[in-house]
């Protein structure tokens, strides 16, 4: 059946109604920023609770079995036999926690890791780029100071952006609390000794108290309401793992630098082995 124009017009104008009232319910910004904490909350409590079900048990079971270890050791004279056992069951059991251990290691995706020379500004551009919508939200200046001419490193580029992206994105943040105009982060990079190259992401923020200099980098340590405390944990293993090292500075007066040191990629080696 053909339709006449009148039918469409209204049909065109109730769309028209129904996508704006879909609009009415989209959700602003802020809402998908604490639904997307909320996401990773919920999935680290799911797991940690898992986690803490499964280890429970054989926990409860080596502290029991280590105490009864002890008293049989304490009589006189100690029963040597039966504190054996209770060593033998200590070790089944600490066995059982370390698979449960390696099943929920074997059950996280894995992402390949792929070495390859990466040219350090390279991957700093790409990652100030990436930030540059959480940078306007901040209302914050990002300025790269780029050292030309950089020998190139080693390493995984999407492991590597990663890491330079958590250090940004806290910088961002830190800024986020200061007067509009005093929102700065400088991203630099530089040939340092000992064959490496170094990046730094430094602030105008209100820095790292120096007792907390270590333990921003201990895995759920965060001051954030909406922080989870992962970010500089997970960038140091990264770091680390590409044989580089990832530390914090912070003089009286001034925001937090973030230094990380990347080894350079050695061609030689490379092709003797
Ligand atoms: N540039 C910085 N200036 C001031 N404090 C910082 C800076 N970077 C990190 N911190 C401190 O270190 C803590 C840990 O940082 P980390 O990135 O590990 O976790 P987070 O930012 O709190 O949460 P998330 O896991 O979402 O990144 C932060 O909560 C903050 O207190
Ligand atoms: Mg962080």
């Amino acid at each position: 059946m053909r339709r006449r124009p009148a039918a469409h017009r209204a049909e065109r104008r109730r769309l028209a109604r129904r996508l704006k009232r879909s609009r009415a319910v989209e959700l602003n910004p802020l809402d998908a920023v604490d639904l997307a904490h909320l996401n990773r909350v919920s999935a680290m409590r799911e797991l940690a609770s898992s986690l803490a079900h499964e280890l429970n048990q054989p926990l409860a079971a080596i502290l029991s079995n280590a105490q009864a270890a002890l008293r049989l050791l304490a009589h006189i004279p100690p029963d040597i036999a039966e504190a054996r056992a209770a060593l033998e069951d200590i070790v089944a059991d600490d066995r059982r926690a370390g698979k449960v251990i390696q099943r929920l290691r074997a059950a996280l995706p894995r992402v390949a890791v792929s070495m390859a020379a990466q040219d350090v500004n390279e991957l700093a551009r790409e990652v100030v780029r990436l930030a540059s919508g959480a940078a306007l939200h901040a209302g914050a200046t990002v300025r790269a100071e780029l050292a030309p001419g950089l020998p190139r490193v080693r390493g995984d580029g999407l492991r590597l952006r990663q890491a330079i992206l958590h250090l940004l994105l806290n910088a961002l943040d830190a800024v986020s609390r200061c007067p509009p105009d005093d929102r700065l982060v400088v991203v630099r990079t530089r040939a340092a000794d000992r064959g490496r190259v170094e990046l730094c992401v430094a602030d105008s923020g209100e820095g790292v108290p120096p007792e907390d200099l270590e333990r921003i980098f201990e895995p759920f340590f965060t001051t954030k309401t909406r922080g989870l405390g992962v970010g500089l944990s997970i960038s140091r293993s990264i770091v680390e793992a590409h044989g580089g090292w990832l530390w914090a500075e912070c003089s009286p007066g001034e925001g937090a630098t973030l230094r990380c040191a990347l080894p350079v990629w050695d061609e030689g080696a490379r092709r003797a082995g």
